[in-house]
C-alpha cells in the first residue's frame, strides 16, 4: 500500500514516515517515506510555469509492505524533526488488498473526468465540473461497499493553475486515505505539444504531466510513461496511457501485450483494460462522425483484446455513460441491443464501457443512427462498479452519483475452460497434419 501526502518539510528538515499497525497489534511499525517535488523549470509552458505556478511543497510517499490480505490497518503520517520532536497527521485506516488470485468479494470503482467542486460555488472559474462534488460525496458515502478506485484520467482539471491540485487532493482525501486511489493519465494531465506525447495541443496548459506524475504513485516502470499493470485479487488491470503512442511497434503496445499475456487467468479471471480516451467504441458526436475506433489507430488494439480475451475495457474522456455488447470488429458477438445484460460461456468479444461521468459537464450522443453495438446509454454523473463475487461471476453496474443506485448493469458468468476456449480470431490457426 502506498501512502502519499504533502508537507513543507524538505528531506534535510525532517524525516517523513508512516506509522501503521494491524488492528489488534500493540505497537506500530514505522516505514520511511521518500520525498519528491517539482519546480517551475520542470513544467513545459504557460500558465503552469507562469501565472498559474505555485510552489508545490514536498510530496512524500511510503510503501507499507508485507500486509496481511484483507486485514484492517490503522496508520498515521508523520515527520521527525532534527530536535527529536515528532509531528503526526490525523489517524486513518485501510483494509489491506486481497492476495492476487484470492477468492473473496472484491469491488472496484472506475470512472474518469471528475475535477474540482466547491459547495458554495466559489472558485468555479469555468463552471466545467458541476458533478465533481456530487460524485465525491457519493463515493465517500459508498466507501464501505468498494475496495479500490481507478480514476482514469482528467483528474483535477487544474489546467496549469497548480493550487487547484491541492484543492483536488483535499477533496478526494476522505477516499484516497481509505482505499487505493489509482489513476490513469488524461489529456488534461499530460498533453502539451513537442513533448513526446501522441497529441499536439496544450490540453494540460503547460503541466505536461509533471504534477500528476509527482502526486500520484502508480506501479509504472517510468511514471513519465503512464502505463502499468495492477492486480487486485481476481482482477488484472492493464492501464493504458492514451497520451502516448499505443500502435504496434510502440513501447506501450509491447507492454500491453505483456500485461494481457501474463495474467494468470486460472486465478485472475477478470482481465480489464482501462485508459482515458475511448480506444474502442463511443457514439459521442465526435466519435460517431469518425466511425468507431476514431482515435488514430485505436483499431490497433482490437487484435490484442480478442487474442487475450479481455473481458472489459473502460474509458473516460467522453462525458457520458455508454456500454457495448461483447463486440469485435463492430459486430456484436453475443447479444445485441435487445440483450438483457447477461453473458455466459465462451467469450465472444470485449465489452467496452465509457464512463467519463465523474463530474465534468455531460455530453450528448450522436443524433445519427443508434449503432448495433451500443447497448446502453445514460447521460448522468456516476461511476462504474465492478463486483467479482468469485472466479466465475462478475457484475458491472453504473451507479448514479445523485442517488447511489445502479441504473444499468450486466453480468458475466464464465469458467476457466470458457476463458481457455478459442473464439473468433483468438487462437492461431493450426493443423494436426504431419
Ligand atoms: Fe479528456
Amino acid at each position: 500500500m502506498a501512502v502519499t501526502w504533502t508537507s513543507g518539510y524538505n528531506i534535510d528538515e525532517a524525516y517523513p514516515f508512516v506509522e501503521g499497525k494491524m488492528k489488534g497489534e500493540e505497537s506500530p511499525r514505522r516505514t520511511p517515506a521518500g520525498t519528491l517535488t517539482y519546480t517551475r523549470r520542470h513544467l513545459c509552458g504557460k500558465p503552469a510555469n507562469a501565472e498559474g505556478y505555485r510552489d508545490p511543497g514536498f510530496i512524500h510517499t511510503a510503501f507499507l509492505k508485507d500486509l496481511w490480505p484483507n486485514r484492517e490497518y490503522s496508520y498515521q503520517i508523520g515527520h521527525e524533526l532534527p530536535d527529536g520532536t515528532v509531528v503526526r497527521g490525523k489517524p486513518s485506516t485501510f483494509r489491506a488488498p486481497p492476495f492476487p488470485g484470492q477468492d473473496s468479494l472484491q469491488r472496484v470503482v472506475v470512472f474518469g473526468d471528475m475535477g474540482l467542486g466547491q459547495r458554495d460555488g466559489t472558485n468555479e472559474l469555468a463552471g466545467f465540473q458541476p458533478g465533481a462534488q456530487v460524485t465525491t460525496d457519493r463515493l465517500i458515502q459508498d466507501l464501505p461497499n468498494y475496495d479500490a478506485v481507478f480514476h482514469i484520467g482528467d483528474l483535477s482539471y487544474a489546467n496549469g493553475f497548480l493550487a487547484q491540485w491541492d484543492q483536488f487532493t483535499a477533496q478526494i482525501e476522505p477516499i484516497a486515505s481509505r482505499v487505493p486511489y489509482m489513476v490513469a493519465s488524461g489529456n488534461h494531465e499530460r498533453t502539451y505539444h513537442d513533448t513526446g506525447g501522441f497529441y499536439t495541443g496544450n490540453d494540460s496548459r503547460g503541466e505536461c504531466g509533471v504534477p500528476a506524475e509527482t502526486y500520484f504513485y502508480v506501479p509504472a516502470e517510468n511514471r513519465g510513461k503512464f502505463w502499468y499493470a495492477a492486480d487486485h485479487g481476481m482482477f488484472r488491470f492493464c492501464v493504458g496511457d492514451t497520451e502516448h503512442d499505443w500502435r504496434p511497434g510502440s513501447e506501450q503496445h509491447a507492454f500491453l501485450e505483456r500485461c494481457f499475456a501474463s495474467a494468470d487467468r486460472k486465478h485472475q479471471p477478470w482481465l480489464v483494460f482501462a485508459a482515458h480516451r475511448p480506444l474502442g467504441y463511443s457514439s459521442n458526436d465526435y466519435y460517431a462522425a469518425e466511425g468507431s475506433f476514431a482515435e488514430p489507430m485505436g483499431r490497433a488494439l482490437q487484435g490484442l483484446w480478442q487474442k487475450h480475451r479481455v473481458d472489459l475495457a473502460v474509458y473516460g474522456h467522453v462525458h457520458n455513460y455508454e456500454r457495448t455488447c461483447p463486440v469485435y470488429e463492430n459486430t456484436c458477438m453475443d447479444g445485441g441491443k435487445d440483450d438483457k445484460g447477461s453473458y455466459s460461456g465462451t467469450m465472444g468479444g470485449t465489452v467496452h464501457v465509457v464512463a467519463g461521468t465523474g463530474g465534468a459537464k455531460l455530453r450528448d450522443y450522436s443524433a445519427g443512427p443508434w449503432p448495433q453495438w451500443s447497448v446502453a446509454r445514460d447521460k448522468s454523473f456516476g461511476y462504474v462498479k465492478l463486483t467479482a463475487s468469485d472466479h466465475s461471476s462478475l457484475r458491472v453496474e453504473f451507479i448514479h452519483s445523485a442517488d447511489g443506485a445502479a441504473h444499468d448493469a450486466f453480468n458475466i458468468s464464465r469458467d476457466y475452460k470458457d476463458v481457455l476456449a478459442c473464439t473468433v480470431d483468438s487462437c492461431a490457426p493450426h493443423s494436426m497434419a504431419s
